[in-house]
Formats: C-alpha cells, structure tokens, sequence
C-alpha cells in the first residue's frame, strides 16, 4: 500500500520545505481564497464520485480537504488512497462551503486542494480516534500516542499544563523560587511503601524514590531559601484507585517565618486564582472545619459538601426498645434521604443492603424506615418500632414526609466511616449531587498521632515532622495513650467536592521536640538519628519557623473539571495493576544487569 502511494503520489518531500503555515484550527471565512499549507493526520475521508473530502487533523483542530476529480484527476485519486492517520501535507485556497458545519469553529470553509504531499503511511488504527472511541481502556493504554490524539485525553493535557503555569505564575509573584530537590534520597519505613532502585556503585545498598520532598524542603528552609515550590514528581507503591497513581506529581511548597493563618490564606489564594483564570470562577472564602466535626458530621475527614445529609446519633432515641442488634451496639447511627421515600423500591433497598454488607464496607446490616408522603411508615424494625414511636422519631429529627431514614449500627468508629460511605453512595445513587458546584474548605486540627493496634505502636497521622499546636504541646509528656491520642497537630488539608486536593501544616523546627516527636512514634533514638539525622542535625543549624502544603496536581486538574480519574490528566499513566503497557514495564532484567547490581535472586 505505502509504495503504490509513494509512487502516485509526487513527493515534494525535503527538509527546506515549509511543512505548514496554518494550524487545522485556525482558517475561518475571513482568510477566504487565501493559499495556505496544512499539515495533520487524515481523521476520515469520503469519497462523493468528482469530489473527495478529508477531514484533515492537528492539535488544533480539523479542517476540510477537498479534491475534485475535474480540477485534477491524479491528485484526486491520490487522496483516495489515503488511509486514516496518515500523515499529509496540502496546499490548497481557502473557499466558502456550500454546506457549512457550524459545529466545528472551521465548519464554513474548506480548502480545496491543488498539491498533497505524503509524509508518512499508518497501520489502521486499533481504535477510533474520535471523541467517542470504540477503544477499551487497555487497548488506548497500550497505544497511548493514538489516544493522546483525541480531542477529550488532549484537551485535559492542555489544561494540566494550564494548571501548572498558573500555579508557578501565582507562587513566583509571591517570591516562591522553584527548586529541585533529587529523586535518588533514603529509603524510611514511615509513610507508603517506597520505590528502590539498586545502586551499581554500593552494591547491596539502595536508593529510594521519594514519596516527596518533605525533608528536603524543610531544609531548604534551614537554608535560607525563605518560600519554596516544586511541580514534582513524588512516587508511592500503594494500591491504586481512580485517584491515586504510583507516581503523580505535586505542587510542593515550604515556608519560613509563617503561622497558620499565613499559609492558609496563601494557598487558598492559589486555588482561588487557578479557578478564576482557568475557569473564570470566582471561589467564596474557605470555611474552615475541624477534624472532629468532619467525622461527627459526615463521618470523613474530606466530606462531600455539595449536599448536607448530616450523620443522625439515634442511640438515646431507639436503644433499649427491645431490637437486640441496635441495643447490643455501641453506636446506632443513620442519614436521612429527602424526598427518597417513594423512589426507592424494595429492590433498592436490596441492593443498597448487599452494598453495605460488602467487605470493603463491612456492615452487618441496613435498617430503613420510609415516611410516605400518605404519612403511612414502612419499615424493617416494624416488628420492634411502633408506628407511633417512629412518628415520634421523625418529630425529633425533623422528618417530613416523602424522607427516608437509613439506620446502621456497630462499633462507634467503624460505624460514622460507614454512615459517610452510604452518605455518598446514595447522593450519588439519588443523583443529587450538582456538578457544576463547588465546595472547597480546609480541614484543620487533625489528631497528630494515629493508634494503630495490629502494630500496638502510634503512627504520625500526617507525617512526623508535624508540630502539634501550641496548646497541646504539654499533653506530648503524658504517657496516657487517650491523652495522647487527643493531642491536635498544626495540619490542614484543602478538601475539594470531597476530596483531599492538598494537605500539610506546620512543621516542628526544634530539635529536642522533633526527638520527643520520634520517641513517640516509636523510633529509637539509634533510628531516629540512622533515618533522619540529617534533619535532626540541620536543626541544630538555626532552623526558622516554617511550614508548608503539598497539592496533587492530578487531582487538582480532576476536580477542577468534574472527573473523578486522574489517569488522563496523566500523560503516559500505569494501569490498576501499576504497569505501563505501552512501554511494557515493570519487566526482568538481563543476567548480567543484575550481576552488576549485585542482585541475587533465589
Ligand atoms: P500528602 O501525603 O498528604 O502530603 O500528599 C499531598 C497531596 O498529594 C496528593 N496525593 C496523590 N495524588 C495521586 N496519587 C497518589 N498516590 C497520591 N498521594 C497523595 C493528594 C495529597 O493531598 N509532604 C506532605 C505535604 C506537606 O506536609 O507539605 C505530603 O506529601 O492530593
């Protein structure tokens, strides 16, 4: 096929030439009998017996190709050869068309073509490179380079690296100097699992990749550097969700001689200039929440507040009523469905009972009491509940008729983590949530320190280098594990329509309670000095008060646009199994690699 067009085809092909002097999106009526040259990828042609017309694409656009057999009947039936996605360039003038496509910004004219030039063949695609594809998800992975060409994956690259040059516009006018910190550091056991990477030259030792550059800008700061940032890729090897990725990148940021409030304000007007100039939004202020009331109310430190659907306490209302599962429970705990009552079937119910009684969710079971807009009561604990005493209930709670309780019941914490899953789940199920919202805010005053029982030992619940607030600094002396557990740290995330875009806080910069900080994580002080005494020791070198944030670019660019995936805001993303399909990694090295490297496998 590419020789016989090769052949037809006179190729005026060199190095010197002009490939193009137009973009495929930029010819309109006012360039009307204009000779340009365009360049692209042949999306489809058609062929009308005297005509053929190509729809010619680029980056920028599409534009009509025509070519009449009655101008020039050799140039015509080179054109219909044309494969999709081969790669052509035409000279031709700019005409009016007959019949315009006002859906494509280049819709009213069509150049019509007095020279191609083939520049290069292409295999049939494996899938459509249409906005709609008939791809999977694998196959568009594996040949990513086509996807890429599809207005929907192109135009959210586009927009990430909007994102990106707002945000370093935004910090470098506020004196943020973007520094590069490596990505070959320390292995530490705190946090996800790390990436390692052999090292050639200290056989058996290895490198990590970082999870960020935590340590690295706080010593900037040491440094003298003053304001930090980095768009930088950080890497994890966590399991993978729609919103998480093995590597991603970071807009990481560090500053000195700031509280709180300084770096509050600072980068909830970062969020508020990337909505303003990429989305032409303008953001209200940031409500500011406290962990404590996140759970209560919503059962999760990053709520949804696109809807309100407030967790109901029910214990004082429905124990001690005779139903066994509610009065053997430490907490009874539900969310009430405006205008759910009738919508939702038996089925329904059904199947939102089977949801919640899945493992990742772990209930036992699902009660519901529905207030039928007749005022008639049909619920699962009819048996233990009169209707009288549910009437009562919907009183208390502020039940008007048409709503529907759902009502769980367990373990205290596990059951607000439950009541928040089924609170999303069924905002989602009933389709309330608007898209168009958004509800951006802070959540502040995190616990600094996480029981954990399997490991009978605390775990730093933002990371270990957190300062708790000043007026719990006291309670760090206690040896009283409630105590401790109720102590506060200086960290706050930015939570965007339910989820985590950003967090950080304020950072300990005083040696001797960075050590009281390690001993109570656990770390002897023979680790704590092995994993980080390069910190420990920058202390020692007059470290400023500082503090700082990270955001998730990718997850910054989803949320922003309405997605909840952030692959494709990821140019060449790893599939749910953590592997790149196109280039075909992780794989096996050769022997002698890893007889360099000194790696033996048993
Ligand atoms: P943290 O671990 O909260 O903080 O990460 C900051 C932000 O990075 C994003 N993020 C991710 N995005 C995609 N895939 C992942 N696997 C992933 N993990 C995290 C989230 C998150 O809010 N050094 C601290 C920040 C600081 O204290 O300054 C840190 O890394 O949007």
């Amino acid at each position: 096929m590419r020789n016989i067009l090769l052949k037809i085809i006179i190729l005026r092909f060199n190095f010197e030439i002009m490939f193009r002097n137009y973009t495929c999106g930029e010819l309109r009526l006012s360039n009307l009998n204009q000779e340009v040259i365009l360049a692209g990828w042949v999306q489809s042609s058609r062929n009308l017996g005297g005509m053929t017309f190509i729809d010619l694409r680029d980056r920028y656009g599409i534009t009509q190709i025509v070519f009449n057999m009655e101008d020039d009947e050799n140039l015509c039936l080179a054109a219909r050869k044309l494969g999709r996605e081969f790669v052509i360039q035409v000279k031709g003038t700019v005409l009016e068309r007959s019949s315009k496509n006002l859906n494509r910004p280049t819709g009213e004219i069509e150049i019509k073509a007095k020279e191609l030039n083939l520049l290069n063949a292409s295999e049939t695609p494996p899938f459509t490179i249409e906005d709609e594809s008939d791809g999977g998800d694998e196959l568009r992975m594996k040949y990513r380079y086509l996807d890429i060409r599809r207005n929907p994956v192109k135009e959210k690259l586009l927009f990430r690296h909007q994102v990106s040059l707002e945000t370093r516009k935004y910090l470098s006018d506020l004196h943020f100097t973007e520094i590069e910190t490596p990505y070959l550091i320390k292995s530490t056991p705190e946090g996800a699992r790390d990436f390692v990477v052999p090292s050639r030259m200290n056989q058996g030792q290895f490198y990590a990749l970082p999870q960020s550059p935590q340590t690295f800008k706080q010593i900037l700061m040491v440094a003298g550097m003053d304001r930090y940032f980095q768009i930088v890729r950080c890497f994890r090897d966590e399991d993978l969700r729609a919103d998480r990725q093995p590597e991603f990148t970071q807009i990481d940021c560090e500053m000195a001689f700031v509280n709180r409030e300084d770096i509050l304000s600072t980068f909830e007007g970062l969020m508020k200039h990337l909505f303003k100039t990429i989305l032409k939004i303008d953001l209200p202020d940031f409500q500011r929440m406290s962990y404590d009331d996140a759970m209560h109310h919503y059962g999760s430190d990053k709520p949804d507040l696109r809807f309100d659907m407030k967790i109901q306490y029910l214990n004082s209302a429905m124990q001690n009523k005779g139903f066994v599962v509610f009065d053997s429970a430490e907490l009874v705990a539900g969310i009430v469905c405006k205008a759910a009552a009738e919508k939702y079937t038996n089925k329904d119910i059904n199947d939102l009972t089977e949801w919640v009684k899945r493992p990742q969710m772990g209930a036992k079971g699902l009660v519901y009491i529905k207030y039928n807009l007749d005022g008639t009561i049909k619920s699962s604990i009819g048996k233990f509940f009169s209707d009288e005493a549910l009437q009562q209930l919907a009183i208390e709670y502020g039940i008007e008729k048409g709503d529907m309780f759902l009502i769980l019941a367990g373990d205290k914490d596990k059951t607000i983590k439950q009541c928040g899953e089924l609170r999303l789940e069924m905002a989602k199920r009933l389709d309330i949530i608007s898209k168009d919202v958004f509800s951006a805010f802070w959540v502040v005053d995190f616990p600094l320190l996480e029981w954990d029982d399997d490991a009978q030992r605390f775990f730093a619940m933002h990371h270990p280098f957190t300062s708790p607030l000043p007026q719990d600094l006291e309670k760090l002396k206690s040896n009283d594990r409630e105590i401790l557990k109720s102590i506060r740290a200086a960290a706050y995330d930015m939570v965007i329509n339910g989820a985590e875009v950003g967090g950080g806080s304020i950072r300990i910069h005083d040696r001797a309670l960075q050590s009281q900080n390690f001993k109570l994580l656990g770390f002897s002080e023979k680790e704590a000095e092995e994993q980080f005494g390069f910190l420990l020791g920058a202390f020692e070198y007059g470290a400023p008060p500082h503090g700082g944030i990270a955001f998730g670019l990718d997850r910054v660019c989803a949320i922003m646009q309405g997605s909840t995936s952030i692959r494709d805001y990821i140019a060449f993303p790893k599939n749910n199994q953590g592997r790149d399909t196109m280039i075909d990694s992780p794989s096996t090295l050769d022997q002698k690699q890893m007889t360099e490297l000194g790696i033996k496998i048993s």
